[in-house]
């Protein structure tokens, strides 16, 4: 039943509180679930298998991979193409050289639907260092 006293500010006050209270105990819960359920997966995910190569381009390329596109490129998690995943990667390859470039260095909002962002989130990468990244990956992963 509606009375004036529920519209008290100290009435509507403690609603709130308890309000927000439980939609973050909620949030919270799903990021754990979320949580779990990504270490699953990961863990089934196969090994990466992240070669050398004699040309010093690619060994670049590697060691640009390893500090900025690993986080992501490690797992197939969320359609993101994993480094050596041959068909996942096949299509990509597919479009040539140029574009896989232009969509590390650009970004990309693609066939995963999923954000691959300008230069992995670097800024500080320059176009070489983007493109031997992605000759590394792409070196790996045909
Ligand atoms: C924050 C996560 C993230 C980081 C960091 C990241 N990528 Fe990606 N990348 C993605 C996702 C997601 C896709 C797939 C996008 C789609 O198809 O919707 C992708 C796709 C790509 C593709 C394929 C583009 C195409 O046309 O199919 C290339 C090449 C690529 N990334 C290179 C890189 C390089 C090089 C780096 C490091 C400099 C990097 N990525 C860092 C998330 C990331």
């Amino acid at each position: 039943m509606l009375t004036k006293d529920m519209f008290k500010p100290a009435f509507v006050l403690t609603f709130l509180i308890a309000t927000l209270a439980f939609i973050v105990s909620c949030s919270k819960e799903k990021v754990v679930v979320e949580e779990v359920n990504l270490a699953k997966a990961v863990k089934k995910d196969k090994p990466l298998v992240l070669p050398d190569f004699d040309d010093p381009t690619l060994m670049k390329g590697k060691e640009i991979w390893l500090a900025n596109c690993k986080k992501c490129h490690k797992h197939s998690l969320s359609g993101h193409p994993k480094i050596g995943d041959k068909k996942a990667w096949a299509p990509r390859i597919a479009q040539g050289k140029e574009v896989l470039y232009k969509h590390a260095i650009e970004g990309y909002w693609g066939m995963a639907e999923e954000e691959m962002p300008p230069r992995g989130g670097n800024d500080d990468l320059s176009d070489a260092d983007v493109k031997s990244a992605v000759d590394y990956m792409v070196e790996v992963s045909k």
